[in-house]
C-alpha cells in the first residue's frame, strides 16, 4: 500500500505522514517512509535527532547513484534499468519509529537538454517500488500541486490531501484532489487537521460535502502536538487526541485498501 500526503504549507502533511509510519511500523508492517519534500524534515518525526538528520546523504542528491541508476555520459539518455531494493537496503535509513526512512532532496533541472536525472530517479523509484503485501510506503510530498504535474505522486494507491482550518488549505486541497482524479489512484480524499472546534468541524463537513469530498480522517488541535512540534522532542504517543484520530485513519486506510 502505498500512501502520498499532500497539502499547503504547514497544514501537518509531516506530522501526519510520520505519525502513520510509527502507527504502521509498531502494528508489525514494514514501512519505507520517503520525504520528497525538498526541506526535508521528516526524521524529525519518525524519531531521529536533528544531528543524525543532518546526516543523511538526500538520493537526489547522491550523484553516483543518480549515474548509475539513470545516465550515460549522453545527457538526456536514461539507461532506467531499475530495481529500486538496492536503493532501499542502501540508501535507506533506520528510524526509532520502525520506519525505513529515504530522503529524496532537491529535484532540480541540471543544464539545458537535460531531463534531470534527479526527477528521474524519484519518478522511476515510485513507478517501480513493488510493494509487498504488507508493506507500506508512506511519501511526505512536497507543499502545494506541483508534485502532481510532475507524476511524483502518480503511483500511489491512496492520496491523502490535508487541510486546516483555513479556506486556502481547504481549495488547495480540493485542488489536488480534482487532479489527483485523473491519474489511476484508487482512494483519494480529504483530511481535516488541527480541528479546534464543533464549528470547524462543521465548516469543514460542509466544504467536503459541497465539493463532492470524501473525508478520509479528521484530527483535532493537540497542544503538546503542537509544544514537541516546536522542541523537536519525540511525541509521547499513548495518550494523544491526534494520535488515536491518526491511528483510526491507518485503520480505515487499510480496509479502504483491501476492500
Ligand atoms: N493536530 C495537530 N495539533 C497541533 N499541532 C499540530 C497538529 N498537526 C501538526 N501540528 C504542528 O503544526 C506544525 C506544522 O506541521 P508539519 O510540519 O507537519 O506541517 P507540514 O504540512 O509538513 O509543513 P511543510 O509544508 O512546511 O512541510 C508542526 O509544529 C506540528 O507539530
Ligand atoms: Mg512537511
Amino acid at each position: 500500500m502505498k500512501i502520498a500526503v499532500c497539502g499547503k504549507g504547514g497544514v501537518g502533511k509531516t506530522f501526519i505522514a510520520g505519525s502513520l509510519a510509527w502507527h504502521f511500523a509498531s502494528s508489525g508492517h514494514p514501512v519505507i517512509a520517503i520525504d520528497a519534500d525538498s526541506s526535508p524534515n521528516l526524521a524529525l518525526n519518525l524519531g531521529l535527532s536533528a544531528d543524525e538528520a543532518s546526516h543523511i546523504v538526500p538520493v537526489a542528491e547522491n550523484e553516483e547513484l543518480i549515474r548509475m541508476k539513470t545516465g550515460t555520459d549522453f545527457s538526456g539518455v536514461f539507461r532506467l534499468s531499475f530495481t529500486v531494493d538496492d536503493i532501499i537496503s542502501r540508501y535507506g535509513v533506520p528510524t526509532p519509529s520502525g520506519a525505513n526512512l529515504l530522503v529524496m532532496g532537491t529535484v532540480k533541472a541540471m543544464g539545458a537538454g537535460c531531463t534531470c536525472p534527479a526527477h528521474s530517479v524519484i519518478k522511476a523509484l515510485m513507478r517501480h517500488l513493488v510493494v509487498e503485501r504488507d508493506e507500506i510506503v508512506i511519501l511526505d510530498m512536497e507543499a502545494g500541486i506541483e508534485h502532481l504535474g510532475r507524476g511524483t505522486a502518480e503511483h500511489v494507491d491512496i492520496l491523502l490531501a490535508v487541510a486546516d482550518a483555513n479556506l486556502k488549505s481547504l481549495e488547495i486541497a480540493s485542488a489536488i484532489c480534482r487532479l489527483a482524479q485523473e491519474s489511476d489512484i484508487s482512494t483519494i480524499g480529504l483530511v481535516a487537521n488541527r480541528i479546534a472546534s464543533a464549528q470547524q468541524d462543521a465548516v469543514f463537513r460542509s466544504y467536503a460535502a459541497g465539493h463532492n469530498l470524501p473525508v478520509l480522517g479528521q484530527i483535532p488541535f493537540d497542544q503538546r502536538v503542537a509544544d514537541t512540534g516546536m522542541t523537536g522532542e519525540p511525541l509521547d504517543t499513548s495518550a494523544s487526541d491526534a494520535l488515536n484520530a491518526i491511528r483510526e485513519l491507518a485503520e480505515r486506510l487499510e480496509k479502504a485498501h483491501a476492500g
